[in-house]
């Protein structure tokens, strides 16, 4: 793949800022070259010196977790910020589009509109899945990237697998970006293992949901090395701070939390659909592959104002396209799911 074809040119040929720590890599001196504080940061840890800017420790703890190798590995502050590092890398504004496939994550159409790029909007079919033929229609040269997620949200399902590499196989004018934000709570396979083959696939994932990380926003994009270099220069120079560093590392040590915390919300999952499906007033509880529930009920908009009520926070989706009715529902603790459940029957009775 000739990556150059598919990248603005003012990015391809940018001169990266060099920062301090980029020219001298080592632990031990005295370092008086980045104007930082010699006396440490007062009451609290020291955080005086700055952060390393390309993060190879967690990369190295990701490279074995994600089997892929460091240089396939980009990270950002949070996905969020890999969404806009990827349509800045690539699409020109006003001339060029990306597309999008709604119901979907709202921060590719936010991210497109600050960056002022054209968004094409291909729903997903009445089963929430991926209308390939539309998507290739639409398809043009100045197509640059395609953003699917799965498991989707906030549909919770994945998509099919081979409507994926159909069109990955069928997209030839830029990036495919397979948003796998959930894909720890699913038995799917992750699209990593794809990379070698597809080298316009670009998967992304965080360690705000299974990894209970969200407040240290670290987001993470797969993908060859030439697009990761690119996206390593485009980047701001410390993206992640030392602290938020520091914390991933230690709880990336931890293998135990992430199966822990997947199987208990998994279960949680589980419990709470088979009793909402009793509830008079619930008319459907779509499939989950993630950590949410999208609920389609009556009353909708009231019932969503009573568990505000109730102090209790769920997601009105109903304006959202093909989510008429729905109720978008973050599987909580096992006493948080029961307390909705009595809230929810309480309302409906
Ligand atoms: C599909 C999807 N992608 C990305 C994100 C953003 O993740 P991060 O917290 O890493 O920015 C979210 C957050 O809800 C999401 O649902």
């Amino acid at each position: 793949m000739d990556f150059q074809k598919y990248i603005l040119p003012h990015i391809w040929n940018l001169k990266p800022y060099s920062s301090a720590r980029d020219e001298f890599k080592g632990k031990e001196g005295v370092f008086l070259d980045a104007n930082e504080n010699p006396l440490g940061s007062g009451e609290i840890d020291a955080w005086n010196r700055y952060p390393d800017p390309m993060q190879w420790k967690i990369k190295e703890q990701l490279s074995e977790i994600k089997q892929c190798s460091v240089d396939q590995i980009f990270l950002g502050n949070g996905s969020d910020e890999a969404i806009d590092l990827l349509i800045r890398m690539t699409c020109d504004p006003v001339k060029d589009q990306i597309i999008i496939c709604p119901p979907t994550y709202g921060m590719y159409e936010v991210s497109a509109s600050i960056n002022n790029i054209n968004i094409t909007c291909v729903n997903l079919t009445a089963e929430y899945q991926l209308n390939v033929e539309e998507i290739c229609s639409h398809i043009h040269e100045n197509s640059k990237l395609i953003f699917i997620c799965s498991p989707n949200n906030p549909t919770g399902n994945k998509l099919n697998r081979d409507d994926i590499y159909a069109v990955l196989a069928k997209f030839n004018t830029g990036f495919v970006i397979v948003d796998e934000a959930y894909i720890d709570f699913s038995d799917e396979p992750s699209f990593i293992s794809e990379l070698s083959k597809y080298p316009n696939l670009i998967v992304m994932q965080t360690l705000s949901k299974a990894y209970g990380l969200a407040s240290l926003r670290l987001g993470m994009a797969f993908a060859n090395p030439t697009i990761i270099k690119l996206l390593n220069k485009i980047k701001p120079p410390y993206n992640i701070g030392g602290s938020t560093q520091a914390l991933v590392e230690k709880a990336l040590s931890n293998k135990e939390f992430l199966k822990t915390s997947v199987d208990t919300l998994n279960n949680a999952k589980k419990a709470l659909i088979s009793n909402l499906k009793e509830v008079a007033g619930i008319d459907h509880i779509y499939p989950s592959h993630a950590n949410f529930i999208l609920v389609k009920c009556q009353q909708v908009q009231a019932l969503f104002d009573y568990l505000i009520e109730q102090k209790i926070i769920t997601r009105n989706r109903s304006n959202v396209t093909l989510c008429e009715n729905s109720i978008r529902i973050t599987i909580g603790l096992p006493a948080e799911n029961n307390l909705l459940l009595e809230k929810i029957k309480r309302f409906y009775a």
